[in-house]
C-alpha cells in the first residue's frame, strides 16, 4: 500500500468514524451550497410527496428542496439515495419503489427549472 492510498484510507475511515459517532448526523452538509433554500418549507407542503420527502429524506440530512435540482437530475439522485436507504448497516426506514416514484414525481414537478 503506498502513502498516498494509506492516506485516502485514513481519512476516509475519520469521515466514516465520525459519522458513526454522531449517530447518522453526517459530518458532510450537502445542503450549504443553498441554505436558503433548504430552510424554505417544501413547496405543496400538504401534498402526499412533501411529507414523503419529510418522512424518507430527512433522516440523514434536512429535507432536500426540489429547486436544489432540474427534473432531469432529480431521477439519478433519488436513485443514489435510494441505494444509500436501502444499505444494510444504515438503520433507516426505506421507502417502497411505489413511495419512491411519488417522490420523485414531487420533486421533478417543483424542480429548479
Ligand atoms: C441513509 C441516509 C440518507 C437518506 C435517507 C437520504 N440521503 Fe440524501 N444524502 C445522503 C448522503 C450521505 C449524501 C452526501 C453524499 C451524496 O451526495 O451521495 C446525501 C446528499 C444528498 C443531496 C445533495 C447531493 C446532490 O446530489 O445534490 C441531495 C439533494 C439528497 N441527498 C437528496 C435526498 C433525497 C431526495 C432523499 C429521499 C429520497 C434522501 N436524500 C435521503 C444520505 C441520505
Amino acid at each position: 500500500m503506498t502513502i498516498l492510498q494509506r492516506t485516502v484510507l485514513a481519512a476516509l475511515l475519520a469521515v466514516l468514524t465520525s459519522a458513526f459517532a454522531q449517530d447518522q448526523a453526517l459530518p458532510l452538509d450537502p445542503f450549504n451550497a443553498a441554505p436558503d433554500a433548504v430552510s424554505k418549507p417544501l413547496p405543496d407542503a400538504r401534498s402526499a410527496g412533501a411529507k414523503l420527502v419529510s418522512t424518507y429524506c430527512a433522516q440523514c440530512h434536512a429535507a432536500p428542496t426540489p429547486i436544489l435540482h432540474t427534473a432531469k437530475e432529480w431521477s439519478s439522485v433519488a436513485q443514489r439515495m435510494h441505494i444509500q436507504m436501502d444499505s444494510r448497516w444504515r438503520s433507516v426506514n426505506t421507502p417502497t419503489e411505489q413511495e419512491m416514484d411519488s417522490i420523485v414525481a414531487y420533486m421533478r414537478k417543483h424542480a429548479r427549472q
